[in-house]
């Protein structure tokens, strides 16, 4: 079957504003990709007409792509890796079933998270080492949740509930479709912009894997909603930039515990004053 993709590259503020009309102009085609690191984002249809495809160029931009054979392959599904290890209590894999209470299984699914970029895989790390031997009942915030691949994780690391916002729908649909195929309880995924949400709840952890001018911005809601000992996992912070969310993690009476790099990317772990609380 041919394809043809049409898609554009643009900012936050122009997917906001258009994305409820192309949903209803494709209904269940849109995607809106949104790479760690950079600020714009890509909307992407899927189109069995060629004309369709360029109908939404002429109104909206875009370039427009005949896809080869196998596209399915190279736009869907991506082929699945080895699991991903992380320290002895978890696994995650693209499987259909999981076979332990260890494993996490997050389907390939194009835009969000998998585990496999390095700065998911590095705040899944930094939070299996914040909730080794974590006291019972703690709760959690995954701020820009994609897949909810953290807030799962945070649920298979103990903890009582978690909260995951993200505000592209297309992405709290997919984390609440996890939750349910990993058949976890207790994770409430809500579409919202975080910048804009205001809780009512305190949480003694909280996972943010967005990109540096957001977390910086985001960083008095955070300091709002986290218990007085509670721990602040950053993430998506380019290592320019790293320096930047430092300072500010400081005058918002953090203290930086771990920095961690890989190739770019940088990832942080701050608490408010003490270390969290061990068993
Ligand atoms: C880099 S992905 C991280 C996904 C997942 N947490 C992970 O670690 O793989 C960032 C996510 O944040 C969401 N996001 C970006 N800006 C946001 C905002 N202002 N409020 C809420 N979510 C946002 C994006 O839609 C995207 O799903």
């Amino acid at each position: 079957m041919t394809i043809f993709l049409w898609q554009r590259r643009a900012g936050a503020e122009w997917c906001h504003a258009h994305e409820q009309l192309l949903q209803e102009m494709a209904p269940g085609q849109l995607a809106i990709i949104h790479r760690p690191g950079q600020r714009r984002h890509l909307a992407q249809i899927f189109c069995r007409r060629k004309r369709e495809a360029f109908a939404f160029q002429s109104r909206f931009g875009g370039t427009v792509e005949k896809l080869p054979p196998g596209w399915a392959k190279q736009f869907l599904l991506p082929p699945p890796g080895k699991p991903l290890r992380v320290g002895a209590r978890l696994r995650i894999s693209a499987a259909v079933q999981p076979d332990s209470p260890n494993d996490l299984i997050i389907p390939a699914a194009g835009a969000f998270g998998t585990g496999e970029h390095a700065t998911t895989a590095m705040s899944l790390r930094l939070l299996e080492e914040a909730t080794r031997g974590l006291s019972l009942g703690w709760k959690a915030l995954d701020a820009g949740t994609g897949t909810g691949i953290l807030a799962l994780a945070a649920r298979r690391f103990g903890a009582d509930s978690v909260v995951g916002l993200d505000d592209d729908p297309r992405a709290v649909a997919h984390a609440r479709a996890n939750a349910r195929q990993n058949k976890i309880r207790g994770a409430t995924f809500l579409t919202r912009d975080l910048l804009r949400w205001k809780s009512r709840q305190r949480f003694d952890l909280i996972t943010a894997n967005l990109f540096s001018e957001l977390l910086i911005s985001a960083l008095p809601i955070f300091c709002h909603c986290l218990t007085k000992n509670g721990c602040l996992i950053l993430s998506g912070i380019l290592r320019t930039q790293a320096d930047e969310v430092i300072d500010s993690l400081g005058k918002f009476g953090f203290h930086l515990e771990i920095k961690r790099r890989r190739g770019k990317w940088v990832a942080l772990l701050a608490t408010r004053k003490s270390k969290l609380k061990r068993r």
